[in-house]
């Protein structure tokens, strides 16, 4: 049995653009005062500012430099850190396999293996370790099916030598974030997230989420790569991870921040005027290579949430990567559609304009400067997109497979009428 390590610190490892292996880039200090106040301090290591090819962590926020850095935000850990760690899923398994009900946030990042998102590792050793080269395989999803529905089950894992394998198996694939069950499972094409479906799901969730990344590409969105398998009798989404490039010596990573990064938000409700579609957008320009394409790309998507009525839009499920020195904005991830009873407000997770969340078309276009459109762009690229989602979800949910029982479901969800609505404003 494993337990907290206690750790107070640890080293950061970054795999450099272009590279398969960590390096050592700087270490992270965690205290917690008796007020409860935790306080994160991050310092570069000198051999790694000395480097020609050093690149920073996060570049707004922790810049290259000799400096230490401090942050009381998110306890203490630096988002691009946080950004790294796994969430209520991934945390759930570690303590699942811990046998502890709650752990320190350096013990979730130094528990969760090295599959997490973005191209950061940590360790209590200065020397980073090899590169993984073995992930369970996409022929392993079975097993991991049943191991998942155990956790979900808040079942004790079984005992016994066969089992404590299995175990590792589940712990070396679930470090990414999110709160749904995933694994990382790897095939010949390379590394992709197994998304399962949850006993509450009001819909096939592995259909219902691949059709929206469909629809999305058919409305002209740039979407992670996903489709759909069968284990047994049940559907899992499978989304192709676009922070992974396969090469004949390893793994290239991409560093990759969140939107709740950028914000400098912090996660709770009390934060929640900071998320905002219309300051990511600020500092989207700020961080992009390609402002002008990305933009107008976050914009379009603001649009396509809306007239999904995704609710679940918030800050985590959206990113930028630098698979490369350049940042830019990640392709679209974790679409889902939801049904409330009003028909006539609907509200996004970000604020989106000078309605604040309403998802309502004058309100997206309210602020559409600063994602670098005209007005008649922008007036356009809405009309185009309500024209498209109206009109294609339904073949392409059920070309995808979705059951007409779960389409009867999900069809509140579209171009609702709100959108339209007269305001007065
Ligand atoms: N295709 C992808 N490639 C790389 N990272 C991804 C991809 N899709 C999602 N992620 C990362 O994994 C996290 C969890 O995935 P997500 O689909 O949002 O799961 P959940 O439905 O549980 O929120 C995201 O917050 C993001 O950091
Ligand atoms: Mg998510």
């Amino acid at each position: 049995m494993t337990s907290s390590t206690g750790a107070s610190e640890c080293y950061v490892y970054v795999t450099l653009p272009g590279e398969t292996k960590f390096v050592t880039a700087g270490k992270f200090k965690l205290t917690t005062d008796r007020r409860g106040i935790s306080t994160g301090k991050f310092v570069y290591g000198r051999s790694y500012l000395a480097r020609e090819n050093a690149v920073p962590i996060d570049p707004l926020e922790l810049k290259l430099s000799t400096r230490t850095y401090e942050t009381n935000i998110l306890k203490g850990v630096f988002g691009s850190l946080r950004d790294s760690s796994p969430d209520y899923w991934g945390r759930r398994v570690i303590e699942k396999h811990t046998r502890q009900a709650q752990l320190g946030e350096i013990d979730y990042l130094l528990y969760s293996p090295d599959d997490r998102a973005g191209a950061l590792g940590f360790g209590l050793n200065q020397e980073p370790p090899a590169p993984r080269r073995q992930f369970n395989q996409t022929m392993q999803l079975e097993r991991l099916q049943a191991l998942v529905d155990s956790i979900i089950a808040d079942e004790d894992l079984p005992v016994g030598a066969d089992a404590e394998q299995a175990q590792d198996l589940m712990l070396d694939g679930t470090s990414m974030g999110g709160a749904r069950p995933k694994v990382v499972v790897e095939d010949n094409e390379g590394l992709w997230i197994a998304k399962f479906n949850h006993p509450d799901d009001q819909w096939n969730n592995a259909r219902v989420e691949h059709a929206m990344l469909m629809l999305a590409r058919e409305c002209g969105l740039q979407t992670s790569e996903s489709r759909v398998t069968t284990i047994g009798e049940r559907d899992v989404l499978l989304v192709k991870r676009f922070d992974r490039e396969n090469t004949d010596t390893g793994y290239r990573r991409a560093r990759m921040l969140s939107a709740l990064t950028l914000l400098r938000a912090e996660d709770s409700q009390q934060d929640r005027d900071k998320w905002s579609y219309v300051l990511f957008a600020e500092e989207l320009r700020r961080i992009s290579s390609q402002p002008r394409t990305d933009a107008p790309e976050l914009f379009r998507r603001m649009c396509f949430n809306a007239l999904i009525s995704n609710a679940d839009d918030h800050p985590r499920n959206h990113a930028v990567v630098a698979m490369a020195m350049d940042w830019k904005l990640s392709p679209a991830y974790d679409l889902t559609p939801s049904t409330p009873i009003s028909i006539e407000r609907r509200d996004l997770a970000l604020g989106c304009g000078d309605m604040g969340r309403y998802a309502h078309a004058e309100n997206l276009l309210s602020q559409s400067a600063r994602f670098l459109l005209e007005p008649d762009e922008a007036k356009r690229a809405i009309d185009e997109m309500e024209q498209d989602i109206r009109n294609k979800w339904y073949d392409i949910a059920r070309a995808e497979g979705v059951a007409e029982k779960d389409c009867e479901k999900i069809a509140g969800a579209f171009a609702y009428p709100g959108f339209r609505l007269e305001t007065s404003v």
